[in-house]
């Protein structure tokens, strides 16, 4: 089993990912850390912890960085989103409380008592992050991995031409988190765009798993009638998912290895770029998935053996 934290703002892809990881047998999720982002981070908080309900886990969840690093903050996506985050759609009250330690200590402690075990799965704004490299650089030496959803690298942005949302909202944290010398993976909207999830795809999801995919199949319709205005697409892009679909299905997927930097002020604020000056040549930028196959997998993951 493979060993996750996922750093999350959920935020309706955000549920379609973190409901994937608690339902596969080979991703052990052992803390969830928030994120403002889609949501304000109180909100983020409660959407995490009503989802390890919906999905029977019990791990920790800690509660994490109110505001980027040094912008001010943007308002958050409820016109993607809704605004609870989960497209107006309701989920029972959780019964259970936030983690006592914040999300910098929690990503700190849990990665340095598992020296090379850890995984981080960053789908939010990277703040987190960047507060956890700074308080205890050492980490880079015993995390796995990081596998990020962010940025877009040959293609425009989905907030401004250049700069893509989880990097937008903190872009001086994803600098530090991009330019850190440790092993990073980066799902942009290069790739993410690959792959669409359509009504089809809830509807089976819906029939196939009464409870978890019944609910993602509902909070789905405020988010694709989103793509339906903005990109004219029948269905929606479930950008979170592909850093949990790379972590069990690798060979769907190809890279490119670069050193990468983001632009931190003027008018391409937010914008992922290849730098070899800068960054150390560690970094994936995830280029190309194998949609049918990333589709077939997420289906079966959710709906096999559920009731
Ligand atoms: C990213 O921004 C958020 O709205 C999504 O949850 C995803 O993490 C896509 O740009
Ligand atoms: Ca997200």
């Amino acid at each position: 089993m493979k060993k996750i934290i996922i750093d999350t703002d959920p935020g309706i892809d955000d549920a379609f990912a973190l409901c994937y990881a608690f339902a596969h047998p080979q991703l052990e999720v052992v803390a969830l850390t928030t994120i403002f982002g889609n949501v304000n981070v109180d909100l983020a908080t409660t959407n995490a912890l009503k989802l390890c309900e919906l999905n029977n886990t019990d791990i920790p969840v800690a509660r994490g960085a109110v505001q980027p690093l040094s912008i001010e903050p943007n308002p958050h996506s409820t016109f993607v989103h809704g605004d609870n985050g989960f497209g107006n759609i309701e989920l029972p009250p959780a019964d259970s409380a936030p983690a006592d330690k914040d999300a910098t200590d929690t990503l700190i402690d849990i990665v340095l008592a598992n020296p090379g075990e850890i995984t981080l799965v960053a789908v939010g704004p990277l703040t987190n992050l960047a507060l956890a490299l700074k308080k205890a650089p050492e980490i880079v030496n015993a995390v796995e991995a990081v596998v990020i959803m962010g940025g877009a690298f040959d293609r425009p942005g989905n907030v401004t031409p250049h700069a893509e949302a989880n990097v937008w909202n903190d872009p001086h944290a994803a600098r530090e988190v991009l330019t850190a010398d440790w092993p990073v993976v980066i799902h942009g909207l290069d790739v993410t765009h690959q792959i669409i999830f359509d009504r089809d795809t809830f509807d089976s999801l819906s029939s196939g798993n009464p409870k978890v995919g019944k609910f993602l199949h509902d909070a789905a319709e405020f988010y694709i009638d989103f793509y339906q205005q903005r990109n004219n697409f029948a269905g929606c892009c479930p950008h979170d998912q592909l850093a949990l679909s790379y972590l069990t299905r690798p060979e769907l997927f190809e890279s490119e290895t670069a050193a990468l930097d983001v632009i931190t002020d003027g008018d391409e604020i937010g914008r992922t770029i290849r730098s070899p000056e800068k960054g150390m040549a560690n970094k994936q930028i995830v280029k190309k998935v194998d949609a049918t196959l990333l589709v077939n997998d997420y289906l079966d993951t959710l709906t096999r053996n559920s009731k």
